[in-house]
């Protein structure tokens, strides 16, 4: 595996491979890296010649700077395991290389971006955009990988490759999750034992949903996964939303046309955390 801190050098040598006409599956992440962020790099792995991750806490999508100053960075086992993995490329630039100037561009997403990450981390969505196209100029993949456990994340990455007509395949992959339920996240890392134990009931309560869909309303279960959760006293629901799977905008029936995604925010201490489930 071949680690590169520098944009020129990985992208030189993102051009020689694409040359001589492999194919290139790309893994974007901010490290502290999980089985989640793995699974992802063994789709890529199984889908292309050459598989490349990258590793870079991206100040621009934090719209908090405490989570940004306390978000988990553990290069060195996340090196590990990526060449345990056999990732070929690893690109870990610092925040000049990928900075040098303050980014001014200003995405837009139409509605995509305003209900739920989108309106409680301003900005946030913005500052993916701008990391993200960044390291597909980089990279250049031809398919590139991203987790169902950030929905919102996934359909705005789309709408961006559609938008700029990136040559990119975006496959989405599922999220990958604890044995008790828990969604596999760096931030799980800054939770107490107590925090731990406690924050099952947000996986717990989402399958609970998916299972209760079919006998109350929409807003009957929202409010009813929202009174589970905050009824634990570790837990604080920032939001509950019951989405189209597409457009990302509030369902108010269950027979609206679509798939919809039930897409959850809660407070664990000083954690916030993200999960989602599909309802079928
Ligand atoms: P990060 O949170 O490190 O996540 C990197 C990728 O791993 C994302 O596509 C995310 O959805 C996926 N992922 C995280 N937890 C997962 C899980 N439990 N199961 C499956 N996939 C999971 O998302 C980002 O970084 C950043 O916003 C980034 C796209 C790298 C831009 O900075």
């Amino acid at each position: 595996m071949e680690v590169f801190y520098q944009r020129r050098e990985m992208n030189q040598q993102m051009l020689i491979l694409k040359k001589k006409g492999n194919s290139i599956g790309f893994v974007p992440t901010m490290g502290a890296l999980h089985a989640g962020h793995i699974s992802l790099l063994q789709y890529a792995k199984k889908q292309n010649n050459i598989a490349v991750a990258s590793i870079f806490v991206n100040p621009t999508q934090f719209n908090n700077k405490e989570d940004l100053i306390n978000y988990p960075r553990t290069l060195d086992a996340d090196l590990e395991l990526l060449r345990k993995e056999g990732c070929n490329f690893v690109l870990v630039p610092n925040e000049k290389e990928m900075y040098p100037e303050p980014d001014l561009r200003v995405f837009s997403f139409g509605n995509l971006d305003k209900v739920m990450e989108g309106k409680y981390r301003p900005g946030h969505f913005n500052g993916v955009a701008q990391i993200v196209t960044k390291l597909f100029d980089i990279v250049m993949p031809d398919r590139a990988y991203f987790g169902m456990k950030d929905f919102q994340q996934l359909a705005i990455i789309k709408k961006l490759v559609t938008d700029y007509q990136y040559p990119v395949e975006i496959v989405a992959c599922p999220t990958v999750r604890e044995p008790d339920g828990l969604a596999l996240s760096s931030r799980n890392k800054r939770l107490s034992d107590d925090e731990r134990k406690h924050a099952t009931l947000i996986s717990k309560t989402l399958f609970w949903a998916q299972q209760a869909a079919s006998s109350m309303t929409i807003s009957e279960l929202k409010k009813a996964v929202i009174k589970t959760i905050n009824n634990d006293p570790f837990l604080i629901v920032e939001y509950f939303e019951i989405v189209n799977e597409q457009t990302l905008q509030p369902v108010k029936t269950w027979h609206d046309r679509g798939g919809k995604v039930g897409c959850i925010a809660v407070h664990v201490g000083k954690v916030r955390l993200i999960d989602n489930i599909i309802f079928y």
